[in-house]
């Protein structure tokens, strides 16, 4: 038997950040491809030339009973070079919701990871959503690993899209491996560690592997021409300029290691692969609220990140997945969820993709096993076996939308105040109560608007409550505190409220009405809700 030790260092727990169409699900599936976990990719999509017929992929959701899009992917993958006596690397991939709206979960999925892949489509360079995401990585302080996608499409060349991220978000691109061939005519890979070149050969539809022929730099020049002079006189150029991978400034969140890709068509995902299994860290130990670290070969311990409901309709059963943080996880054990004192049963763990049956029942540090029926948890509780450990709640994040809602059934009060509170401990949203407003219309402040949607939706399937959203013209909060209070009261365009957690904020109609107040009253308490604040 292995030992926790072991199984902490064969892991990986990842996210991928990323707009909206730069390609998340369809490297999701291509890494799964190379994890031999399905055997052809293009299922997901359907796309035209790819196979579109019940994949494995679909039958295994079918099997485990949860989309693939709202949990965790788990595999196993041997990188080239390690040998078949070797256990192989284990890998989680954490999923970020993918709309194009916002919500908390995105942020909070990424309390759960270890280190992050931001995928970059080659034609569009940084969009808001990466930026934001990238964002909470910066504050994390996760290490990032940058891919720049769709390099089979015509897009931006690689300095430009190097100098873009260096001088937008101040991370230092170190490609590590680069591009044979303009994006639109993407050949190949220059390894830039070795100077060896990866040629890849497309398969039908990008349905399969793409094979590789791996050559020497007088061999490249020989095939390549002028395609790889190009590349390699702008490796050199990134040389000259420090642009070389750094372990440490990598793992401090100065630098990131770049590739090149086309998921579709399967080229640089072997490659990104590897580099997840020999760069990215294996699962850390974490802080308590004590300042002490439990470390992942300590007693079993865990935090809740995520808390997903009403997914089966007949039987509102609710899931809590949870991000191990130390020791060995067996479905069945008896856990202290340190938040009540009281015990928790994991009869019903689920190893939330497991590959086999094996990780259904056992479960370690990095993994993402969701719990059934967990109604007494709630996103940042923790979970453990003695000795005892509760670790920080995750930060809420700065909302950026607001809304007041009331039912519109009047004799329904005592069922909608309980269906608030319930939303309200699940962290579906934050509720914000003032004396003017009263308690029968709270506001409810969102990182995205679909979580009001949320809100409606649950009260009324859960609770028969109907209700209605409405939007105030406020965009932006500040924490304050009491002694402000009162002179932010007087200003128009402002509100202040008490957050469930009794946290002050402050409400404001825009940015110039904020600055203007800042400016005239500078003693007022108005701080920013830090959207990443640990
Ligand atoms: P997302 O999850 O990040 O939202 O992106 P998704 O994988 O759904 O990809 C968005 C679109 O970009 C899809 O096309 C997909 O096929 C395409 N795409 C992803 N990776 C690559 C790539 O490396 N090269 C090229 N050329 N295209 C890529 P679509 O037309 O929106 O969908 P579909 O209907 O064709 O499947």
């Amino acid at each position: 038997m292995s030992s926790v030790a072991d199984e902490v260092k064969r892991r990986r727990t990842f996210a991928i950040i990323s707009h909206p169409d730069a390609g998340k699900s369809t490297m999701t599936e291509a890494l799964a491809l190379h994890a031999r976990m399905i055997s052809e990719a293009g299922a997901i999509h359907g796309k035209a030339g790819r196979k579109s017929t019940v994949s494995d992929w679909m039958e295994m959701e079918k099997a485990r009973g949860i989309s693939v899009s709202s949990t965790a992917l788990q595999f196993n993958y041997t990188p080239a070079g390690w040998s078949d006596d070797d256990e192989p690397a284990v890998i989680n991939l954490v999923d970020t919701p993918g709309h194009a709206d916002f919500s908390e979960d995105t942020y909070r999925v990424l309390t759960a990871v270890d280190a992050a892949v931001m995928l970059i489509d080659a034609a569009k360079g940084l969009e808001p959503q990466t930026l934001k995401l990238f964002q909470v990585c910066r504050h994390r302080g996760i290490p990032v690993i940058t891919v720049i996608n769709k390099w089979d499409r015509p897009g931006q060349t690689p300095l430009e899209l190097i100098d873009e991220i260096s001088e937008r978000i101040g991370l230092t691109p170190t490609p590590l491996y680069f591009p044979v061939g303009i994006a639109g005519d993407f050949r190949g890979l220059l390894d830039r560690r070795t100077g060896r070149y990866i040629h890849f050969t497309r398969t039908a539809g990008g349905a399969k592997i793409a094979p590789e022929e791996i050559m020497d730099a007088e061999a490249a020049a020989a095939r390549e021409g002028d395609e790889w002079v190009a590349a390699s006189e702008e490796s050199a150029l990134l040389t000259e300029m420090g642009q070389d991978h750094d372990q440490e400034l990598f793992l401090a969140g100065e630098t990131s290691p770049m590739i090149f890709s086309s998921a579709m068509l399967n080229f640089g995902v072997r490659q990104l692969l590897e580099t997840l299994v020999e760069l990215a860290p294996a699962p850390a130990g974490r802080t308590d609220l004590d300042g002490t670290v439990r470390e992942p070969t300590d007693p079993f311990s865990a935090v809740v990140f995520k808390v997903q409901a009403g997914m089966d309709a007949s039987h509102r059963d609710r899931l809590a997945y949870m991000r191990i943080v130390s020791g060995e996880f067996e479905r069945g054990m008896v856990v202290t969820h340190a938040q009540t004192g009281k015990p928790f049963a994991t009869k019903y763990a689920q190893a939330v993709f497991g590959r086999d049956r094996s990780t259904v029942d056992t479960a370690y540090p990095g993994d993402v096993v969701g719990l059934v029926n967990a109604t007494a948890l709630a996103p940042g509780d923790t979970l453990f076996n003695d000795p005892r450990v509760q670790f920080p709640p995750i930060p809420s994040f700065a909302p950026e939308h607001f809304s007041s809602l009331r039912a519109t059934t009047a004799d329904k009060y005592k069922q909608f105040r309980k269906g608030m509170d319930q939303l309200d401990s699940e962290g579906v949203v934050q509720v914000l109560r003032n004396d003017l407003r009263g308690d029968a219309s709270p506001v409810l402040a969102a990182v995205g608007p679909m979580q009001f949607e949320v809100v409606t939706a649950r009260l009324k399937s859960e609770f028969n409550v109907d209700t209605v959203i409405d939007p105030l013209g406020y965009t932006l909060a500040r924490r304050t505190d009491a002694e402000s209070a009162d002179e932010l009261n007087r200003q128009r365009g402002v509100e202040v409220f008490t957050r469930t957690d009794g946290a002050l904020l402050a409400l404001f109609s825009d940015k110039w009405r904020l600055q203007y107040i800042e400016k005239e009253h500078p003693d007022l308490t108005l701080e920013p809700l830090v959207a990443t604040a640990d």
